[in-house]
């Protein structure tokens, strides 16, 4: 259900927006560059004629893989999940792979992970490290090109760059047959099959420290597309509405400002994270919340999930301690509140957060 809405609500948006900027052609960029499925009933399958379910996004192509995924979450479609489609299904498009990077808790792994589940592939997420060696990788793309499978390469400049090039050489085989169209390929001196839906992602932190530059030769063979800020507001509203409130986009505003205030303001501690990582948590607990007590009034609710998530991380004695009084209440009962985090706990703000703490004993463990 929470699936269906996250897709619902983003497919409303899409229609508001192409009816605001009047479009009515199919070939307008604005239509052509959402993710769109259609049914082709003449197409012959290896079942026989019939019919194939493609998603088509710009100019390109692609088969559904009908896997069974099971009931899975979405993500929230923003215009940076957008943008990371749009380059990744034209890198396929071209036989080539893609590879988003930027900061941590982006949604770089989550995006190429959602574009599988959007076309119904298997995708394998696998997390490099500098421990691998060219065997193992040839295995890994063997196993790939002969299911037909994704993969999601995660943080593929902690490898060591001598495997690197032995890597890209792997790669440019692959790509190299599925070019040509082959049904079958030699790789790493054995004959193999080639399933045409295989596809090949890597994701990267670059800049962190212990990650190596790739290779030319390599980069040629992947698509880059830059993650740097994921879309708080819109993801925290729809994720909201999935989540079964309301007043979703008031409530989303509001926490995002919480989160950014606190990143800005609180002091630097390698456990504080008010990354995308810590907004999903939060929404998922207030989601929580909100189906063990449905008649709570909802900015209560979200108040009780925020001090649940985050108060427990401040640390005691330390300038951010008095911060507790703020999540609870100047930020959030206050109607009007103002986008100042005050760090001195008034009588007034007491006396709201001590109401708020009452709703319900604290027993949620972090
Ligand atoms: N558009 C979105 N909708 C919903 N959730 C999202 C979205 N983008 C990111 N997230 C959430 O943000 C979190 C971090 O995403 P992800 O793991 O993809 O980050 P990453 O960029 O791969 O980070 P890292 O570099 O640390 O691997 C996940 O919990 C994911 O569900
Ligand atoms: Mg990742």
């Amino acid at each position: 259900m929470g699936s269906l809405i996250v897709i619902d609500v983003h497919a409303r948006g899409v229609v508001e927006d192409l009816i605001a900027s009047g479009v009515t052609n199919v070939s307008d960029f604005d239509w052509a560059k959402q993710l769109r499925y259609y049914w082709l009933k003449d197409r012959e399958t290896w079942m026989g004629p019939t019919g194939q379910c493609v998603a088509k996004q710009t100019n390109t192509q692609y088969d559904y893989g009908y896997e069974y995924l099971g009931n899975q979450p979405r993500l929230v479609i923003t215009p940076l999940t957008d943008k990371c489609y749009m380059t990744l299904t034209s890198a396929m498009h071209n036989q080539l792979g893609g590879a988003p990077a930027g900061p941590a808790g982006t949604g770089k792994t989550e995006s190429v992970k959602d574009l599988a589940k959007g076309l119904a592939n298997a995708c394998v997420v696998f997390n490099c490290s500098d421990g691998l060696d060219y065997k193992m990788m040839g295995r890994f793309f063997a196993g790939l090109a002969q299911s037909g499978a994704w993969a999601c390469f995660d943080e593929f400049n902690r490898i060591e760059v001598e495997v690197l090039s032995v890597v890209a050489q792997q790669v440019m085989t692959i790509t190299r047959a599925l070019q040509e169209n082959a049904e079958e390929f030699e790789f790493e001196g054995n004959v193999i099959k080639l399933t045409k839906s295989y596809a090949c992602f890597i994701t990267m932190n670059p800049g962190y420290a212990g990650r190596t530059e790739l290779p030319d030769n390599l980069k040629a063979l992947f698509r880059p597309v830059a993650m740097m800020v994921p879309d708080y507001g819109l993801i925290a509203e729809i994720m909201l509405y999935s989540e079964g409130f309301q007043d979703a986009k008031n409530l989303a505003r509001k926490m995002v400002n919480l989160f950014r205030l606190s990143s800005e303001q609180l002091s630097s501690q390698d456990h504080y994270d008010f990354g995308m990582r810590a907004v999903k948590s939060l929404l998922v607990m207030a989601g929580q919340l909100k189906r063990s007590e449905p008649d709570l009034s909802e900015d209560v609710l979200l108040i009780r999930a925020m001090r649940d998530a985050n108060v427990p991380k401040f640390l005691a004695g330390s300038c951010d301690a008095p911060a507790r009084a703020c999540v609870a209440s100047r930020f959030m009962v206050r109607r009007g509140f103002g986008v100042q985090m005050i760090f001195l706990s008034s009588p007034q703000s007491s006396a709201i957060s001590s109401q708020a703490w009452r709703c319900r004993p604290s027993t949620t463990a972090i």
